[in-house]
């Protein structure tokens, strides 16, 4: 029973959805375990895009079962409004190849207005994930399967009277904007209701008829609300842990792959020790279209940070690493990487010699310019992990494989 995880090895937009797709093919199974719509997975079929921020990647391949998994947070306005878009791009949904958690929690348009209130400090996606997490929590959530016992109603009146008691930034008037908003999330729970499950027995089936099963994660290893640079974070288990808590299965997996950028981008605020200001970090942003797919805005670019990845080896327990968006460094000149900080936590850097030959599309490491074969070498031997497949475009097909994908 061969079985994946994919894990943003950094801190988001790595390029996991191209790889989740590429897997998810050959999956019977593909679920989310954590986080929200604060996602976006971009995945292309041809001159095909599509984006998903809920919706496990698999449904875009036409994988037999995706699941959300209990670990997310999900807005039903955002997950339906979802769902037609994809529907609109010729993806089925039903209860037999979709599936959300019961035992998930929901977000609600007054989490969304109270991200919107608490944002600034962190630069959120305002997509109500922090404060959708903390009445998790703070046991004060409502779980989807308040949809199907039928209380759905009850609770969403009783938490925004909590509400009221706890939180100053809403006035009356919003409130009542909150209270009016009820009837639109009747309909809409209404229409999702099918879809809410007990996962754990498909998930107990899968596992007995030996099916293969890819854990799809979203944002990287340096968001996680432990692992990361706190406060500078989002709000759930984006590491390896994350799976296991937010799925209820312990799964041992065969390949736990790490999304490697060939740089590093961040987007909010929070510490970014290899943050290039000068022209290249605005080629890199450039080259790397590095605008985010669900919030639009501009990503902060910089240098490869090894020292980094080295803790997100250890933190993941990667055995299989995709170094994506190789392409984007054609052209910068000699390329630096950071191999330690100092005592002021500054990155100390190592120069490699860098390449000007478009590499989009290529297939072929050996065809590769050598400087490249180097840098992704370095990489390597560096994190003591292999890198399997090298990704040299956005579509699907642009991809060097070096070590097999699939375990047969
Ligand atoms: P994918 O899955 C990049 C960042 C936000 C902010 C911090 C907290 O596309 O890689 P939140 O809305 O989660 O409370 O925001 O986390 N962030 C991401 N950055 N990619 C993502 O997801 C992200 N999801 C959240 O920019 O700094
Ligand atoms: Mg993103």
């Amino acid at each position: 029973m061969p079985a994946y995880i994919v894990i943003g090895a950094q801190w988001g937009d790595e390029g996991k959805g191209k790889i989740v797709d590429v897997l998810a093919e050959k999956m019977d199974l593909v679920l989310r375990f954590q986080g929200g719509a604060n996602a976006g997975h971009t995945v292309l079929h041809g001159n095909t895009k599509y984006v998903t921020h809920l919706v496990p990647s698999g449904v875009i391949s036409g994988c037999s079962m995706n699941i959300i998994g209990n670990g997310c947070v999900v807005c039903p306005l955002t997950l339906l409004e979802e769902m037609r878009i994809l529907e609109k791009q010729g993806i089925a949904f039903s209860p037999q190849n979709f599936a959300l958690s019961g035992s998930a929690h929901m977000v609600l348009p007054v989490h969304k207005y109270l991200d919107k209130c608490l944002n600034e400090k962190i630069g959120t996606t305002v997509r109500g994930i922090g404060p959708a997490y903390t009445d998790k929590v703070q046991r004060t959530g409502i779980r989807w399967e308040t949809v199907s016992a039928g209380t759905f109603e009850a609770a969403y009146h009783e938490h925004l009277d909590l509400v009221e008691k706890v939180y100053a930034v809403i006035d009356k008037a919003e409130l009542e904007e909150l209270r009016r908003a009820l009837p639109q999330l009747l309909e809409t729970v209404e229409i999702l209701k099918p879809y809410i499950r007990d996962i754990r027995p498909l998930l107990s089936r899968a596992l007995s008829e030996n099916k293969n099963i890819l854990f799809e994660g979203a944002q990287g290893t340096f968001l996680d609300i432990d692992h990361g640079t706190y406060p500078f974070v989002t709000s759930s288990s984006t590491s390896i842990g994350g799976a296991f808590t937010g799925s209820g299965v312990f799964l041992d997996f065969d390949k736990r792959i790490g999304i490697v950028k060939s740089y590093t981008t961040r987007v909010g605020e929070g510490p970014f020790p290899t943050e290039l200001f000068d022209e290249t970090g605005e080629r890199l942003r450039r080259n790397g279209n590095e605008y985010g797919a669900t919030t639009g805005r501009s990503r902060r670019c910089g240098w490869l940070d090894l020292a980094l990845l080295k803790r997100s080896c250890l933190i993941n327990g990667f055995n299989y690493l995709v170094f994506s968006k190789i392409s984007c460094l054609s052209g910068l000149g000699p390329l630096k990487v950071a191999v330690d900080y100092d005592a002021a936590g500054k990155a100390i850097y190592t120069e490699l010699p860098g390449w000007e030959e478009d590499l989009e599309g290529c297939r072929d490491f050996n065809a590769l310019p050598k400087n490249c074969q180097t840098y992704i070498r370095f990489v390597e031997d560096f994190l003591q992990v292999p890198i399997g497949l090298v990704s040299t475009g956005p579509d699907r097909n642009n991809v060097i494989l070096r070590k097999a994908l699939f375990s047969s």
